[in-house]
């Protein structure tokens, strides 16, 4: 029924989604698709996968593949992929849950390098290439809003994340700037699993559970520097 609803309101819109080569991303990709975009997915191997991509994503599609953390390979192949509609950025840091004090800082700071300053920097690096009536979609966490033990360095980028976000949403307009919030998703690991459990939704989440925010934040002309929260009541525990 949603899908049906969802048809033809992203008809032909040009969608990068960065980290759309597996979960949360390539969910949102198959929606978008759905819904009458046109998409170009890109992560470190996605143009390497690009017949998979293809059969995965049921569409025809353009696949490139780019570290986001590396400035030269970031401003070349946005100048191959050229001009977009919307920016979608999915990409996960690793980064193995562990209580503060045993973190690996190496580890720590890697995730943030990925997670933020890769966003920060696709996204300074993509003005000019997004239409001005276009919009960016970038992902948090809950981490960032609510303190689970063992989830400090998500939480910290999580929230630094949020905060970026609305700057931009005031700097980077008429472009708008939003921003996903999960819960858990799958796949499930034994760490979430754990914590899920006690939601009100008992569960984690399928990724395409949540990548139907993403396809909502890229229609609705009048969302801007907002956060939309899919988390299974996670927040309420
Ligand atoms: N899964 C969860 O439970 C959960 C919960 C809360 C928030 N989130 C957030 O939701 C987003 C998506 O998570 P997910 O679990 O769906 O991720 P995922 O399945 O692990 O996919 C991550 C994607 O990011 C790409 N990627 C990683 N590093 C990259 C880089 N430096 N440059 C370009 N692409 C890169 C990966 O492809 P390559 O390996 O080919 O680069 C892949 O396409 C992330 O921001 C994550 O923090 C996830």
């Amino acid at each position: 029924m949603l899908e049906k609803a969802m048809n033809n309101i992203l008809q032909n819109k040009r969608i990068l989604i960065v980290g759309g080569s597996s979960g949360i991303g390539l969910a949102v990709a198959k929606q978008a698709c759905t819904a009458g975009g046109k998409l170009i997915i890109a992560s470190r191997n996605a143009a390497e996968k690009h017949n998979d991509l293809v059969a995965a994503v049921g569409h025809d599609i353009e696949t490139y593949s780019f570290d986001m953390t590396s400035e030269n390979e970031t401003a070349t192949a946005l100048k191959k992929i050229g001009n977009i509609d919307h920016l979608v950025i999915t990409a996960r840091p690793e980064i193995t849950p562990a209580l503060f004090v045993e973190t690996d800082f190496k580890q720590a700071k890697q995730a943030f390098e990925t997670k933020f300053w890769g966003q920060y920097q696709l996204i300074q690096k993509a003005q000019g290439h997004i239409s001005q009536h276009g919009s960016i979609v970038m992902t948090t966490g809950i981490a960032g809003e609510k303190i689970f033990k063992n989830f400090s360095t998500m939480a910290i980028i999580n929230s630094a994340t949020e905060v970026l976000c609305r700057q931009l949403a005031m700097e980077l307009a008429p472009i708008r700037v939003n921003i996903v919030s999960p819960g858990f998703v799958a796949p499930k690991s034994q760490a979430v699993e754990k914590y899920a459990q006690q939601f009100p939704s008992g569960k984690i989440a399928l990724p395409e559970e949540v990548a139907d925010a993403y396809v909502y934040l890229m229609a609705n002309p009048y969302t801007t520097g907002i956060s939309v929260v899919i988390d299974g009541g996670a927040r309420l525990i």
